[in-house]
């Protein structure tokens, strides 16, 4: 049997987003960003925005499936108070750091993945100079980190924008939300890039989220197009600033690939697959290559995209600002037929595979399949920046959990990964797993759904004590990242 055990200087860690996980949302001169006005949802009942018309009429879109042209340009988001909204509380991060970096390098971690909130730094994104208490927060976060020796993956973007640039310039359309970025990123460089060597610029950019009214609707078309060319110059340009400012520095963004099957042999099917995966690989291969791929053309042709606007010196900055290595989150995997729709995440399920209680399909071997799908394709080290299983975790009296549910889908993957690694030599810098503490869901917004090796006393309304207490997944992991994954 080949060994799972893998290089010394693996990384190991787990990932976070600040409006699932960080609360604190009026403290410390953070502004309002696009998730706070998401009510909770559950698998059943989507998740809403909540924006009243000029006429006072509320409406309620539903939250970030819908397509831009659902809600009415005049729409402005409120706050209503019959409504929970779980990006203010979230599980309190902002006040409980010190005790959840202290759990996270009891496991052993010397790297966590968390997303710095873009209107705690900025609040409007338009000010001149970052706010203070914003910088001082996650300074105190990384020095926190760095007594254990844990080092930072910061995402910069993670799904949002602050609300103000969502609304004035409709989010990512406009190229003015290029310069509040490249400002952004550069503070962040200048105060956390002497402690700081892996970055990513976006959080699975490729489902290009960041609109209008709601801020993290789904646009289509044109407009998706757009501010996927706006994102990818946002990234590029803050790329090369941060090589400048930080030589040792190396950059990733992070995709959504979960892995794709055809769902048959027949040819259609087969080539139905090839220009499905293309709606991702359009993102990865842009930007990992620094220049647009040669299918580009015909995948606009299909969305309707009449013309992008691009400045003549975009050509040169894509390719001056290419990405060090690949970073991507998997879940489960999918298939596709001749007919379906174009999809970045989601999909057919797969006859061969079993779901997790929210339906995604569990698919090890598809965690190795995609590792060297990408780096066959790219030629850069891969980064996996997001992998867990969300389940329905019942806690004894003592707030224990038995989650052997959760060892089995890690150890799984980690073996898969593990095989990438040692059989197929594809360089992987290293794993942070989702979420290591029980966080907020995205699609959901329900608690319910737990990630984590520490179990948060808290329900789907806000309502606990916050109380951590490790589950049995923590001390499994433990020995995984003690034994470097021999134990696997
Ligand atoms: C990824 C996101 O899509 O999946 C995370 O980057 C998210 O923000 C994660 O939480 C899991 O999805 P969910 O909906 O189960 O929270």
């Amino acid at each position: 049997m080949t060994t799972k055990q893998l290089p010394a200087d693996f990384l190991w860690g787990g990932a976070t987003a600040d409006f699932q996980y960080e609360g604190g949302f009026n403290e410390g001169g953070r502004g309002v960003l696009s998730h706070d006005y998401e009510t909770d949802g559950s698998k059943n009942a989507p998740r809403h925005h909540t924006l009243r018309m000029p006429d006072g009429q509320l409406i309620t879109p539903k939250s970030s499936f819908i397509l831009a042209e659902d809600v009415p340009e005049e729409a402005q988001p409120v706050f209503l108070d019959n409504q929970y909204y779980p990006s203010h509380q979230a599980v309190d991060f902002y006040h409980h750091y010190k005790e959840d970096i202290k759990l996270m390098a009891g496991m052993g971690f010397n790297v966590f993945r968390f997303s710095v909130c873009w209107s705690r730094i900025f609040p409007t994104g338009e000010e001149n100079e970052p706010n203070a208490a914003g910088i001082q927060f996650y300074n105190d976060v990384i020095n926190e980190m760095a007594k254990y020796d844990m080092e930072p993956l910061i995402t910069i973007c993670h799904d949002e924008l602050p609300m103000h640039l969502a609304l004035k310039y409709n989010g990512w359309t406009s190229r003015h939300v290029i310069d509040a970025y490249v400002k952004y990123a550069k503070a962040l460089f200048e105060n956390f890039g002497d402690r700081c060597r892996y970055w990513l610029t976006f959080n699975e950019i490729n489902a290009v989220r960041g609109f209008g009214p709601t801020g993290v609707r789904k646009a289509s078309g044109q407009d998706r197009y757009q501010a996927a060319h706006n994102m990818f110059v946002a990234s590029a340009k803050a790329i090369t600033l941060g090589h400048q400012l930080m030589p040792k520095s190396q950059f990733g963004a992070m995709y959504a690939m979960s892995e794709l099957y055809p769902a048959t042999c027949k040819p259609e099917d087969m080539f139905h697959h090839l220009q499905a995966r293309r709606e991702n690989w359009y993102f990865v291969d842009t930007m990992g290559r620094g220049y647009y791929p040669n299918y580009a053309e015909e995948l606009w042709q299909r969305h309707g995209v009449e013309k992008l606007e691009m400045a003549p010196e975009d050509v040169d900055t894509l390719k001056r600002g290419q990405l060090d290595y690949i970073a991507f989150s998997y879940y489960r995997s999918n298939t596709t037929k001749s007919g379906d729709d174009w999809f970045n995440v989601g999909g057919s399920a797969n006859p061969y595979l079993e779901n997790t209680p929210w339906g995604w399909p569990v698919d090890p071997l598809g965690l190795r399949y995609c590792m060297n799908e990408i780096y066959d394709r790219i030629q850069k080290p891969i980064f996996i920046v997001e992998n867990g299983m969300g389940a329905v975790d019942e806690a004894d009296a003592n707030d224990y959990v038995e989650d052997d549910y959760r060892i089995n889908y890690l150890r799984d993957h980690l073996s898969a990964m593990a095989d990438a690694i040692n059989i197929d030599h594809v360089p992987c810098l290293g794993y942070t797993m989702w979420a290591p503490i029980d966080l907020v869901s995205l699609s959901t917004g329900e608690m319910k759904k737990r990630y984590g090796f520490v179990y948060v006393d808290m329900d789907d309304k806000g309502h606990g004590t916050l109380k951590r207490t490790p589950k049995k997944s923590y001390q499994w992991m433990k020995n995984v990242i003690a034994t470097n994954g021999a134990a696997l």
